[in-house]
């Protein structure tokens, strides 16, 4: 039977809290602590955006993505870039090109925003699915974070992946430039990454 689902995008309200906490226990195995769920509430903190993906009719919740804008650490240039902390999609839901939709919309919401230079998250690295996701959206390890998380009293390593936001300028001279040239450092992400080095360690 044809899916009439018309998905959309939205903020997140006060209502969600139940649902969203719920949605990231079924979805990461990293617990997020209280403070988190009210900072996405939080609309005056220049803290996180949410943006839930609901059906437009049942309001049935898809997925969820959170995002801050942030600087860059340890940035000489003061750059600025996006951070998604959490992004999911409800397993029924899965494998229909919605991650890849709520991804590509949230990147567009953090262009809004400010001017970023890239957008980056951590990743576990034997989480395959959300690695050949990011992979098909052009992002690219950056470094591997040994023992960033702690799961269930065991330590699980991390690669830090990166988007580089290239945008066009035109200088007084007329000559063209992209940012992703004074940026890039990093590989595809089918490439082993290298030991050492990292930025964004949250
Ligand atoms: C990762 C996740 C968000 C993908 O969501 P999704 O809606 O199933 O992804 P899409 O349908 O948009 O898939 C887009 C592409 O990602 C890749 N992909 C997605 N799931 C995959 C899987 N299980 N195995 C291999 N590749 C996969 C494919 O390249 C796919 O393109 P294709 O369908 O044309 O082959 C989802 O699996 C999820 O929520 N996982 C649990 C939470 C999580 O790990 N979040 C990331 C934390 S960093």
């Amino acid at each position: 039977m044809e899916d009439t689902r018309r998905w959309i995008f939205r903020d997140i309200h006060e209502r969600d809290l139940p649902e969203v906490i719920s949605l990231h226990e079924e979805l990461f195995p990293v617990k997020y602590s209280r403070k988190f769920y009210d900072s996405l509430l939080d609309k005056n903190s220049a803290g996180m955006v949410t943006i839930i993906m609901q059906d437009l009719f049942s309001e049935t919740i898809a997925g969820v993505c959170t995002f801050r804008i942030q600087s860059t650490p340890n940035s000489f240039l003061k750059a600025r870039e996006g951070y998604i902390a959490t992004f999911g999609i409800k397993t029924d839901f899965r494998r229909q090109g919605l991650g890849r939709n709520l991804l590509e919309f949230a990147i567009k919401e953090m262009e809004k925003v400010e001017e970023i230079y890239r957008v980056c998250l951590h990743v576990k690295t034997d989480n395959d699915a959300a690695i050949a996701l990011y992979k098909s959206l052009g992002f690219m390890i950056k470094s591997r974070l040994y023992n960033h998380y702690m799961i269930d009293n065991e330590e699980h390593d991390a690669f830090e992946v990166e988007k580089i936001i290239v945008r066009e300028r035109v200088d007084v001279s007329g000559s063209v430039w992209s940012l992703k040239s004074v940026f890039s450092s990093s590989r595809p992400v089918s490439q082993k990454p290298s030991d050492h080095g990292s930025c964004c360690l949250m």
